[in-house]
């Protein structure tokens, strides 16, 4: 008998033929995240993976997609109702309430961790999949909406990547939203038998989402649709155009896209999204956010201003595959010693000993003592030098070290 892993989920291994699931691409993009994250002054927050439903049910919203159809949610022996989490914002909201943070001088917090949705598994699209989430909360400034932005757009710069579009929205707060989502179901309710199966349910449970509809009817019938910007207020205008002056000022270069509404519940004002240039499937969205102001209250906490992001890391790993960006492979250990005896193989296991205690990499080959398995050995593990440890060296207390670059030897004294 033998186990599968469970669909939409993958195996992180040294080697793979798909070189995102090279455990060595994600040390790179855990290094730069961990830098990325002190350079912003962010702390970090791990919640558990999984929550009581009902905290997903109150933020990201129980007519979302997400919740209604992707989470994972079951019961546990004591009859709780729990969630494995779909997103990380509520989370660490839930976390930075519950361990009294607000009483912390900084509110500036991140965490890469995995999340869970039960969506039809594709590339990109996993049902175990890694994000990494911001959150500042206590600013209302739209120079915070901006750090944010390019905290976002920093971290795909330093890893590399070049072809991406970012594409920024303004939702209003959530007067004047409500009263457009009104006038556009108004519209819409008329012309219901047109509209797609999807977004004729989506008129009952979450009219907006209707907006960013990719089926070409939908598209057609809201052409004529009312238009959320004639409904915002004047302080939403002007915090967008102030976070647009500055995104210009700072030579980002970005879409506003009306259309942008994003699947999550909280959001308001400022909403933003990164999209992959070249890549023309529906699965292109390499991370988004926006701000969540009122969501801190909702749960039970302060009533503070909040925005953030989570960026999909698989699909930006999967963007820099497509650019020709991945790292290089990490090399193997630096030293593979290679015993011609048995008398060498004691010495080879105290020289190896002695590697590792002055922290150096260092393996010892012991399956046989011919030189020609061990150096073939020692380039598949993609080691940097072979040590040799034959009849002459023991005599002469010496060892040959043959670098296997440049294939120039030399020799040490054991
Ligand atoms: P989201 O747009 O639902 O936002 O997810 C953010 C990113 O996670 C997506 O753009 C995508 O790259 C990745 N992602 C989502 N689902 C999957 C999946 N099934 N497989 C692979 N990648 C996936 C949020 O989750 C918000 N909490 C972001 C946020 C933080 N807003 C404010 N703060």
């Amino acid at each position: 008998m033998s186990y599968q892993r469970v669909k939409g989920s993958y195996d992180i291994v040294p080697t793979s033929d798909e070189a995102w699931k090279e455990s060595a691409f994600w040390h790179f993009i855990e290094n730069h995240v961990h830098t990325l994250a002190k350079k912003y002054a962010l702390e970090e927050i791990r919640p558990p993976v999984f929550e009581y439903t009902d905290l997903f049910l109150r933020s990201v919203g129980s007519e979302t997609d997400i919740v209604s159809k992707e989470m994972y949610t079951f019961e546990d022996r004591g009859g709780r109702s729990l969630s494995l989490r779909p997103e990380l914002t509520a989370s660490i909201l839930r976390a930075y309430i519950e361990n009294g943070l607000q009483q912390t001088p900084s509110q500036r917090y991140y965490y890469l961790g995995s999340c869970f949705r039960y969506e039809r598994s594709q590339k990109g699209r996993y049902r175990q999949f890694t994000q990494f989430d911001v959150e500042i909360l206590g600013d209302k400034d739209p120079t915070v909406d901006v750090e944010v932005i390019s905290c976002f757009l920093e971290l795909l710069t330093n890893l590399g990547l070049e072809k991406y579009t970012l594409k920024i929205n303004t939702l209003g707060d959530l007067i004047s939203r409500k009263n457009y989502v009104t006038a556009l179901k108004e519209y819409l309710e008329t012309k219901k038998h047109l509209l797609s199966e999807d977004s004729q349910r989506r008129l009952v449970t979450n009219p907006m989402r209707i907006l960013d509809s990719k089926e070409a009817s939908d598209q057609a019938l809201l052409q004529e649709a009312p238009s959320l910007r004639e409904f915002l207020s004047r302080e939403t205008l002007s915090h967008f155009q102030e976070v647009c002056n500055l995104l210009d000022s700072l030579g980002i270069s970005y879409q506003i896209d009306e259309k942008l509404v994003r699947g999550l519940d909280y959001y308001i004002d400022t909403v933003f999204e990164v999209v992959a240039s070249d890549d023309k499937g529906a699965q292109n969205a390499l991370g988004g956010g926006g701000r969540y102001d009122g969501l801190l209250k909702q749960l039970g906490g302060p009533d503070l201003p909040g925005i953030g992001f989570g960026i999909g890391i698989e699909r930006v790993m999967q963007a820099l595959i497509a650019e020709g960006k991945a790292p290089l492979r990490e090399s193997g250990p630096q030293f593979f010693i290679i015993p011609l005896s048995k008398e060498a193989k004691t010495a080879g296991f105290l020289l190896l000993q002695k590697y590792r205690k002055e922290g150096k990499s260092a393996l010892l080959f012991n399956k046989n003592f011919q030189i020609k398995k061990g150096l073939q050995a020692a380039e598949a593990m993609h080691a940097q030098e072979a040590v040799i440890l034959g009849e002459e060296e023991l005599e002469k207390k010496v060892i040959t070290i043959k670098n296997l670059r440049t294939r120039q030897e030399r020799k040490e004294s054991l």
